[in-house]
């Protein structure tokens, strides 16, 4: 491979006390340490999305160049989704929605987020009908926080090991879903590739 895989991190809420910015943190630490991924994490708090304005048509993909620009350099893409109402948050969606043709035949592995049991199970559900019309294409395996309130300790370190073995196979899959595309698009002409 001639240079690392870029795959990007979003977290997906700007609510305060969000407890899912301690799996971006966790997620972006475990993928930082991957020889393979070169990586950012991204806060919608720190994007410009105006609430009387979406999409990436009048001007807001150019108030938001870092993003536009890490996707078009990435070949993949990390959501973190916290469960809001078995669906995702509106900062989700707006910050997803700045960009489109960007996204197109590169991967995403997606990390649902819940308070409750499921582990965002039902985000995840959610989310896959709204990536796929990005041109995104989601990984078979997923990553559940289920508890997030219990799950880290006050220095942020996971209280369970076995979650580190379930970001390994989260990770195997998302570099193969990864390397596969970017060779399809180096490779193989299609009117979407950039
Ligand atoms: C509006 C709203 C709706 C929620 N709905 C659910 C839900 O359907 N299922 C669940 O397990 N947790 C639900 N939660 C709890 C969140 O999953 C919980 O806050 C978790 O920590 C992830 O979100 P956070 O990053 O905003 O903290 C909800 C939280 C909010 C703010």
């Amino acid at each position: 491979m001639d240079r690392k895989l870029f795959i990007p991190i979003l977290l997906g809420t700007v609510r305060k006390d969000r407890q899912s910015e301690k799996v971006a943190k966790f997620l972006f630490e475990q993928v930082s340490k991957h020889t393979e991924i070169e990586t950012e994490l991204f806060d919608p708090r720190e994007m410009d999305l105006p609430m009387d304005d979406e999409g990436g048509y009048s001007g807001l993909k150019e108030k938001n160049t870092k993003w536009r620009d890490a996707i078009i350099r990435a070949d993949g893409l990390i959501v973190i989704a916290p469960e809001y109402n078995h669906g995702y948050p509106g900062s989700l969606k707006r910050a997803l929605d700045v960009l489109l043709k960007e996204y197109i035949h590169k991967t995403v592995g997606l990390v649902g987020v819940s308070a409750g049991g499921f582990g965002g199970a039902r985000v995840i559900e959610q989310l896959v009908q709204v990536v796929r019309e990005l041109g995104l294409a989601v990984t078979f395996s997923d990553l559940n926080f289920f508890k997030v309130q219990d799950f880290f300790d006050e220095n942020g370190k996971p209280k369970e090991e076995a979650v580190y073995r379930r970001v390994d196979n989260f990770l195997e899959e998302l570099v193969w879903m990864a390397k596969t595309l970017r060779w399809g698009r180096q490779n193989l002409p299609s009117k979407y590739n950039q």
